[in-house]
């Protein structure tokens, strides 16, 4: 059995009296697709904040491949291989699809070019973006120049995963990212998805939409008021279950789904 890639215990998150994560464990492999699901406020959001650096957890602990890690910002997460897709897209509307996926690493021109003058070596990047969204086969992207204003939103969020996927990362963490699309861009973002995990990294998937959770995931965490209510796969149990043990109608045994 492969080792966890990601892997959280005990994570607590208060917010005064509000609970936001309850003694929450939460454990992602390589090459799979984690699904987190539950009703609004179950603590959906602030569990993968804790993950991903942007709030720092009150008690427990992160462990990335089985080293304890304490994320005091999301670039500390970044560095430790953890990409997130946040629910507001982040992309820059008016640069490039190849800026877009440097965003924030752009590579400089060799010697006093990039490292005085901070020039861009745009060939490079527009080439390396290239070949990454080749490598991915993100087809729907045509023309790496292309400003991403004038992209549709599925394509902004391809952009989006890309640049998660792009650099060496381990874990993709994903909030929500086909909420605001059509059916066809929502196939071709769980396309990618499908892509990254095959690739051979742990994707946590956030998403209302349990025929899309049901296509896509190995393993469904179910949070419910704070806490994890189980974990189910599309195999050992119905979108009706999940449905139920979300809503509190249901429970599982602590061993179900595992
Ligand atoms: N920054 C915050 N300040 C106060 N309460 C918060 C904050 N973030 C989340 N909460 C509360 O924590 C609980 C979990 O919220 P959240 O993680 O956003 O749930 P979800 O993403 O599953 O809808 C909710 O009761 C929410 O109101
Ligand atoms: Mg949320």
């Amino acid at each position: 059995m492969t080792a966890p890639v990601l892997e959280a215990k005990g994570l607590v998150k208060l917010f005064g009296r509000v609970v936001g994560l309850n003694d929450v464990d939460l454990t992602l492999y390589p090459g799979e697709v984690l699904a987190v699901i539950g009703d609004n406020g179950a603590g959906k959001s602030t569990l993968i904040k804790c993950l991903s650096g942007a709030m720092v957890p009150d008690e427990g602990s992160i462990l990335v491949n089985g080293s304890a890690v304490h994320f005091k910002g999301p670039q500390d997460a970044r560095d430790a291989g953890i990409e997130t897709v946040y629910q507001t897209l982040a992309v820059a509307p008016a640069l490039d699809i190849a800026s877009n996926l440097f965003l924030a690493r752009e590579i400089r021109r060799k010697g006093p070019l990039g490292s005085v003058l901070r020039m861009l070596d745009t060939s490079a990047m527009k080439q390396q973006a290239t070949e990454h969204i080749n490598r991915l086969g993100i087809t729907t992207l045509q023309n790496i120049g292309q400003a991403v204003e004038t992209l549709s939103g599925g394509q902004r969020q391809a952009v989006a995963v890309a640049r998660a996927g792009a650099f060496g990362g381990k874990v993709v963490i994903l909030d929500e990212p086909t909420a605001a699309l059509g059916v066809r861009e929502t196939g071709q973002v769980l396309k990618l998805v499908k892509d990254l995990r095959d690739q051979g990294l742990g994707i946590i998937l956030i998403s209302h939409n349990m025929p899309n959770v049901f296509e896509v995931a190995d393993r469904i965490h179910i949070q419910r008021l704070g806490s994890c209510a189980g974990v189910i796969t599309p195999r050992s149990h119905s979108m009706e279950d999940a449905v139920a043990v979300m809503t509190g109608a249901k429970t599982l045994t602590p061993t179900s789904g595992t």
